[in-house]
Order: C-alpha cells, then sequence, then structure tokens
C-alpha cells in the first residue's frame, strides 16, 4: 500500500482490509452471543457506514433486520440551535433491541443529538457499535458499546469514509499524512 493524493492532501496506509474485517468478524460473533433469540434491528448511518455495515451484516448469523438511515441538520431557530433529522427511518423500534452502526464517532455531536431521539421512540434496548472511535476528539458523551478500533485524533478516509466526496471505494484507511 502506498501513499495516496486526493485534491490537496496526501494520505497514508493505515489500516490494512484484512485488519478490518478481522475486527468486524469478532464483533459479529460478539453481537451474535449478545442478541441470540432478539431478533435485533441494525440501523445503519449512511453514507459512511455502507461498507463497514455490509461486512458486519454477513458476520451476523441470528435472526436479525437492518435498515439504513441517512441524517440531515438544519439549522434551527434560536432556541432549537442545530437540529438533526433521521430520513427513511421506516421501520417502527418501539419494543425492538436497537443497534445503531456508524462509521466513526468524532466529536460525539452526531450520536449525542440523535440517540435521545431514538429512545423517544422507546425501543426496548439501544446500543451502538461503530468501526472506529478518535477518543481524543470526542467531546460530547456518546456511550459505545461497540467499538472496532480507537484511533488518533487524524482525519481518516476509505472503507466507506471519505475526502470531499472521494475515497469511498478503497479497500483499506488511509490516515492524513502530516
Ligand atoms: P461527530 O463529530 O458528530 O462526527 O462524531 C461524525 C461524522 O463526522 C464524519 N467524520 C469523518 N469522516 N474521516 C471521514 O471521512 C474522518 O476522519 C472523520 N471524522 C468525522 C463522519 O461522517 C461521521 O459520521
Ligand atoms: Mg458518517
Amino acid at each position: 500500500m502506498a501513499t495516496i493524493k486526493l485534491f490537496d492532501k496526501s494520505f497514508e496506509p493505515y489500516l490494512p482490509e484484512a485488519l478490518i474485517l478481522e475486527k468486524i468478524k469478532e464483533l459479529g460473533q460478539l453481537l451474535n452471543q449478545d442478541y441470540a433469540g432478539k431478533k435485533p434491528l441494525f440501523i445503519a448511518i449512511l453514507n459512511g457506514s455502507f461498507m463497514f455495515a455490509a461486512d458486519l451484516f454477513k458476520e451476523v448469523t441470528i435472526e436479525a433486520e437492518i435498515c439504513f438511515i441517512k441524517l440531515a441538520s438544519y439549522k434551527g431557530t434560536k432556541s432549537t440551535g442545530h437540529v438533526i433529522t433521521a430520513i427513511g427511518l421506516d421501520t417502527d423500534i418501539t419494543d425492538r433491541d436497537v443497534v445503531i452502526l456508524e462509521d466513526i464517532i468524532d466529536t460525539g455531536k452526531t450520536l449525542n443529538e440523535f440517540l435521545p431521539q431514538l429512545r423517544n421512540q422507546h425501543p426496548k434496548s439501544l446500543k451502538v457499535a461503530v468501526l472506529l472511535h478518535k477518543p481524543d476528539a470526542t467531546v460530547f458523551p456518546v456511550d459505545i458499546d461497540y467499538c472496532c478500533f480507537s484511533i488518533p485524533n487524524k482525519f481518516v478516509l476509505g472503507y466507506g469514509l471519505d475526502y470531499d466526496g472521494f475515497g469511498r471505494n478503497i479497500r483499506e484507511i488511509y490516515q492524513l499524512q502530516e
């Protein structure tokens, strides 16, 4: 794996595909144990998590559903500030064991705002599984139940993650060269 250039930035290899897939397999096995007999509903957050969700769901051998949503953020009124809404959540999550699949938790702002909205719909349980977490960047608290990799506070791309829309199709994860 060599350094790649995208627009004005250079990225160096960070997590090889085999390691990513190994961690995802372990996570799948853990979920198979933890959710046996529970028919969980996985909710993957697009766009970044599409590859993680697909590879993880292949490792899930118990009965389970998956759906995909997009989060849109709006500038609300002065009192509501910035508002996040889910697009495409057409499955009733009431009384369901829900697992959110997210590509990366950075500041934590997105899930910190979005999880309470889901809790309002009274799922039986609500857990979070992420491929990547940048603990040094996280300022908005999020309870992360399952995490494949804790990474340093550097921009990453590949394996679903993008830089200005590009790089999602790279099979490995690259890190911004500084
Ligand atoms: P917060 O800060 O709300 O951010 O936890 C989560 C979202 O920010 C994007 N993000 C990244 N995307 N490389 C990316 O390609 C990164 O290093 C990165 N850090 C944050 C991502 O969309 C994630 O869902
Ligand atoms: Mg994302």
